[in-house]
């Protein structure tokens, strides 16, 4: 007997930013730097911080999940898969995704953290693909929080205009529909950790007097390095991705990319010749909010999305991780 083909679908979405709002001109009263100068160079005008003794990521991400669950009518108890992405976890351990499920109720699934970077959304939903597709789980929760700002370092001009804190989260289930994750390219090249990490803090720098005074606690990043390889290895996955499956830009309906930077997202777009309309772009509101980038620009599009949209998103971060999928959007938003 044929086994029929399973797809795994994003069936709704939901995104939670902080109220607080940091912009270019709060920022100029900080370091040295200009709004002109960042919305030039950048592209982004204010971006959100979560304030606040004691909270994390998990502050972010379980009103996201919450929300999430109220909107598509899913009780806590049916999901049966939740997977975090994030840079920025509550603790070392135990995993974030344990605390966000803690936090919204949701004690029947088996809950664990993807750290890929920027491109966790990427990393994470191909995981979750390969879940639905290999039947082990039917309701799955992707979600990505990011509080950047909790390794962002606020004397350094060179990084602290880019990062903001954001969550987003993803009910993922099966269809035999010709729909959801239909394909992915996915990449890492260890050799890219020099250019981008945070110095300390893991086992091998462990914390210390010595690590907090060289302030190796926060993202260290070699911008102009990054940012050839992000703008070139982008637009080559998202590239690669529509030559596989025969799509030309007039069959894309919308790019995604990972909002890095305004200058990077222009010229990937350009390299693979898809038009500005169809390039989803919050960078402005919301810097770069890591794995939560993507997911937060098509929560933020959703009510324009249309059941068989050709979606195609690519990131690129931290590993170096990159990559892109194809994913045909599943239902229309009432
Ligand atoms: O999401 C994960 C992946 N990360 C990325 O994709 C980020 C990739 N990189 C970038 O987006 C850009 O490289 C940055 C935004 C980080 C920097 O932009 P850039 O155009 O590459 O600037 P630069 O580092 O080459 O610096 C140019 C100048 C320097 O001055 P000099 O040496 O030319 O006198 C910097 O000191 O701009 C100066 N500069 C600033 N000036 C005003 C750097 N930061 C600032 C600032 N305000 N905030």
């Amino acid at each position: 007997m044929l086994m029929e083909k399973k797809n795994a679908i994003i069936t709704g979405i939901a995104s939670y930013v902080p109220d607080y709002i940091l912009n270019n001109e709060e920022l100029s009263r900080m370091v040295d730097t200009t709004d002109e100068w960042i919305t030039t160079r950048i592209g982004t005008k204010e971006r959100r911080i979560l304030k606040g003794e004691g909270t994390g990521s998990s502050d972010l991400g379980a009103p996201a999940v919450k929300e999430l669950l109220r909107k598509t009518n899913t009780t806590p108890e049916e999901i049966d898969l939740m997977i975090c992405c994030t840079s920025t976890p509550d603790y070392r351990f135990p995993s974030t995704a344990s605390i966000i499920s803690e936090k919204c109720g949701i004690k029947k699934a088996y809950s664990f953290d993807i750290q890929a970077a920027c491109s966790g959304f990427l990393f994470a939903m191909q995981t979750a693909a390969a879940y639905i597709q290999g039947g082990l789980a039917k309701k799955i929760i992707v979600v990505a929080a990011e509080k950047m700002s909790s390794m962002t370092d606020y004397t350094d001009r060179s990084t602290c205009p880019i990062f903001g804190d954001a969550a987003s989260a993803v009910l993922v289930e099966p269809t035999t529909e010709n729909l959801g994750v239909l394909d992915a390219d996915l990449h890492t090249d260890g050799a890219g950790l020099t250019h981008l990490l945070m110095k300390a803090g893991g086992s091998v720098n462990v914390p210390s007097h010595e690590t907090v005074d060289r302030r190796e606690h926060f993202i260290y990043q070699e911008g102009r390095i990054v940012f050839k390889y992000a703008v070139s290895y982008m637009s080559e996955a998202a590239s690669h991705i529509m030559e596989k499956n025969n799509l030309t830009f007039n069959d894309v309906d919308w790019f995604v990319p990972h909002q890095a930077n305004q200058r990077i997202i222009d010229a990937a777009a350009h390299r693979m010749g898809i038009d500005s309309s169809k390039v989803m772009v919050n960078i402005q509101k919301y810097g770069n909010t890591s794995s939560a980038s993507i997911p937060l620009a098509l929560s933020e599009w959703e009510p324009q999305l249309k059941k068989g949209d050709t979606i195609v998103m690519a990131a690129f971060g931290a590993g170096f991780t990159w990559g892109s999928m194809y994913l045909k959007w599943a239902y229309d938003t009432k």
